[in-house]
């Protein structure tokens, strides 16, 4: 096995040696956390609904709709992780904020070295992918924009790296629309650091019950908990990977599946995807079929498979991540029902 322990991702046992409910929960997911109240003269329990900001060995930090909750690790009776609340009404894909989905996405593909700074997310894998080396911009930082941008700026600096921000609005948005993107360009960033497939990214989402479903006829997908040299060795035909951050990152969530079609019963894998797996949601990352083996229906087989481990797992909704300009990927996710959920474009610093 390669990458992080897909069994053993954090401690399951608390202070005193009992099983810990909280254990599983990631920080930065929303989460359901049920409290003991160990000080009303009647036995009971509360559920305590939010985002786990801090997790130590003792409390769970919570910011739920009414501010900062902390929540002894003792009197946590069952926890659980839940997805992103409804801010409108429609279908699971459809209804979910930018910035909730956002942070889904996040936890999808999780970088070596992360901090918070308030709502947003500082991330470092050195030299893999613009998402594990840009500060997430969601929410609110705490501190005037000025000084957070200078300390992202430190905190990148101190790792020798660029510092990039991922700034999400709606399909379509502009710079002028986003507060933090337009003070930013006025900081001397420029969108894309002149990369075509960081200008603009599109974030779709689909039904998980829109996919089809494998026929009998079509071609087998395995789909592993753990990564292999072999999944590894195919997938880096479609990008150059960095020893030991890529394969960080790849496992680097709470649950994912690597997911490939071999040529032939024992001969090489021609088709890649990793699946992350979240409350309610699947996120489709590095899809990639072997350039011999194109518009052969093999990445539509993959999201077929796709689909149904999101059906059997009861996740309704489905997001991915596309650039701009990846016309043929596009084309394939919306003729399998996908829309544009929102984009997001990295604002990168100037070199000085
Ligand atoms: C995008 C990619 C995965 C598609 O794989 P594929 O196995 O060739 O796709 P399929 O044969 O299953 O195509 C399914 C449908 O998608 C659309 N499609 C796929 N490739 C297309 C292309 N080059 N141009 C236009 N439409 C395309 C078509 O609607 C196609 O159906 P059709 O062949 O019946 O017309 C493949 O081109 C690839 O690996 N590209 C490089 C990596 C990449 O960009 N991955 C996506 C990251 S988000």
């Amino acid at each position: 096995m390669i990458g992080r322990d897909p069994d053993h991702p954090i401690a399951e046992t608390g202070a005193d040696g009992q099983p810990d409910p909280s254990a599983r929960l990631t920080v930065g997911t929303r989460v359901v956390v049920r409290q003991r109240l160990v000080d009303t003269p009647e036995a009971g329990a509360t559920d305590v609904i939010g985002r786990l900001a801090v997790r130590t060995d003792d409390v769970l930090v919570i910011d739920t709709r009414r501010g900062r909750v902390a929540v002894p690790r003792r009197d946590v009776v069952a926890a659980k992780p839940v997805p992103p609340p409804a801010t409108r009404p429609g279908p699971a894909h459809l209804r979910v904020s930018v910035d909730d989905l956002a942070l889904v996405a996040a936890q999808g593909w999780v970088a070596v070295e992360q901090a918070a700074l308030g709502s947003w997310l500082l991330r470092s894998a050195p030299g893999y992918t613009g998402r594990a080396n840009s500060v997430l911009v969601v929410g609110d930082p705490g501190v005037p924009l000025d000084s957070a941008f200078d300390h992202c700026e430190q905190w990148y600096a101190d790792r020798d790296q660029t510092t990039m921000f991922q700034v999400s609005g709606p399909a379509r948005f502009t710079i002028a629309d986003h507060p933090v993107a337009q003070a930013l360009v006025e900081r001397g960033y420029t969108v894309g650091g002149g990369r075509p497939d960081w200008s603009r990214v599109l974030v779709m989402t689909g039904p998980s019950a829109g996919l089809p479903s494998p026929t009998d006829t079509s071609p087998q997908v395995l789909a592993e908990k753990t990564l292999s040299e072999e999944w590894l060795r195919a997938y880096s035909e479609g990008r150059t990977p960095v020893p030991g951050i890529t394969e960080a990152v790849l496992t680097g969530s709470e649950r994912q599946l690597f997911l490939s079609i071999r040529e032939d019963p024992n001969g090489r894998i021609i088709a890649v995807a990793r699946l992350a797996l979240h409350a309610g949601w699947a996120g489709v990352f590095g899809l990639w079929v072997h350039p011999d083996h194109r518009r052969q229906g093999l990445a539509r087989r993959v999201m077929a498979t796709v689909g149904t481990i999101a059906r059997e797992n009861r996740m309704p909704a489905i997001y991915l991540q596309v650039s701009e300009d990846n016309d043929a990927a596009i084309a394939m996710y919306e003729a399998l029902g996908f829309t544009v959920h929102h984009e997001y474009t990295y604002l990168v610093q100037p070199s000085t």
